[in-house]
């Protein structure tokens, strides 16, 4: 399944998402691969309707400008962390493009993630620091290369999980990426929705389809579960547990998930049968797993924030 037809497919999973703050701007020096060119702010979903700016042509890249803001230079703010707990707003110049197939986008909500702090406070999927962290966000496309195809300015998009150019993190107020990993947002969806569709479904798509082996769902899911097989969520109210739910329901396996007391019915709505952990122990949890599983078992993922196996 391609990630569009999984974005459609999950549009409503939900997770939190952070909308960029609206805050001054202040010019500081700061170097980021030398790549980096400068930009200023924006703007509600309201703002960005075509009408409201004009694009210019520069270097063979379409530009958007905004008219209200023709006379201020853009920056392009980011928070810079420099080295492991040392984080930093840095008001960068509005990014430029490396080839022709990127695009760049105008923030307006971002996901947040553990992996942005255990990458850096566990020192994996981080290049190097200086780096711009932030894996998932939507946006407005600000500019586009010559090679762009089926993507404007003005367009509404989403992307994720591209963290290998420190100008396509997604804590920053213009983010650069290669076209392939942009979509266009679902029109049921607003931006801060669909900001948080990107790491959480593709690890539960990764975890489900590649290392677990359950096979991708058929087009026109059964309605009824033929299948004595149980995939095991610790952790089924995680956003991560909420997209594996619904994929492995639509692959017709059948799901038990441990929560607390306050989210097993948001889990139970979701389809999973739940086992509720507050003030048991591991063995009192596991022994009430087998009495409604018994031996169907066949695959388990540990998402429990804070338990030892966590991916
Ligand atoms: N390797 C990867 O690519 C990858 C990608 C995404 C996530 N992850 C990992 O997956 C885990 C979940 O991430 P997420 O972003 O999906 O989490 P999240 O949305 O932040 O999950 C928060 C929820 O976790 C539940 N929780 C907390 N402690 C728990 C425990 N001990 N046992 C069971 N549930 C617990 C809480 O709900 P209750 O009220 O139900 O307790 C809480 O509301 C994290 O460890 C994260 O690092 C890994």
């Amino acid at each position: 399944m391609a990630i569009s037809n999984l974005l459609d497919c999950l549009c409503g999973s939900r997770k939190k998402s952070s909308s960029r703050a609206q805050t001054p701007v202040t010019r500081i020096q700061y170097e980021i691969e030398g790549k980096n060119l400068p930009e200023s702010s924006g703007s509600q979903e309201s703002i960005d309707s075509s009408s409201q700016f004009t694009k210019r042509k520069e270097n063979n890249v379409e530009i958007r400008e905004e008219s209200r803001q023709e006379t201020a230079p853009k920056l392009n703010r980011a928070l810079v962390v420099a080295s492991k707990g040392t984080y930093t707003l840095v008001d960068h110049p509005f990014p430029e493009l490396a080839h022709d197939k990127e695009v760049i986008i105008s923030n307006r909500a971002t996901g947040l993630n553990p992996i942005d702090y255990k990458s850096v406070d566990y020192n994996f999927c981080l290049p190097e620091f200086p780096w711009v962290t932030g894996r998932e966000m939507t946006g407005v496309v600000e500019a586009v290369g010559a090679g762009v195809t089926g993507f404007k300015i003005g367009d509404h998009v989403w992307t994720s999980t591209y963290y290998r150019d420190r100008r396509a993190g997604c804590f920053q107020s213009y983010v650069t990426v290669p076209v392939h990993t942009i979509f266009h947002l679902p029109s049921n969806l607003n931006f801060n929705a669909a900001a948080c569709l990107g790491v959480a479904g593709l690890t539960a798509a990764m975890t489900l389809w590649r290392w677990l082996d359950v096979p991708l769902p058929t087009q026109t899911p059964s309605s009824t579960t033929t299948t004595d097989e149980y995939l095991l969520i610790w952790g089924g109210s995680t956003s991560t547990g909420q997209f594996a739910i619904q994929l492995a329901l639509l692959s017709n396996l059948r799901v038990i998930a441990v929560t607390s007391s306050k989210t097993s019915s948001m889990v139970q709505s979701l389809g999973a049968t739940t086992v509720i952990r507050d003030g048991k122990t591991n063995d009192e949890i596991l022994s009430e797993i087998l009495s409604i599983t018994g031996d169907n078992i066949t695959r388990a993922i540990d998402l429990g924030v804070s338990s030892p196996h966590w991916l």
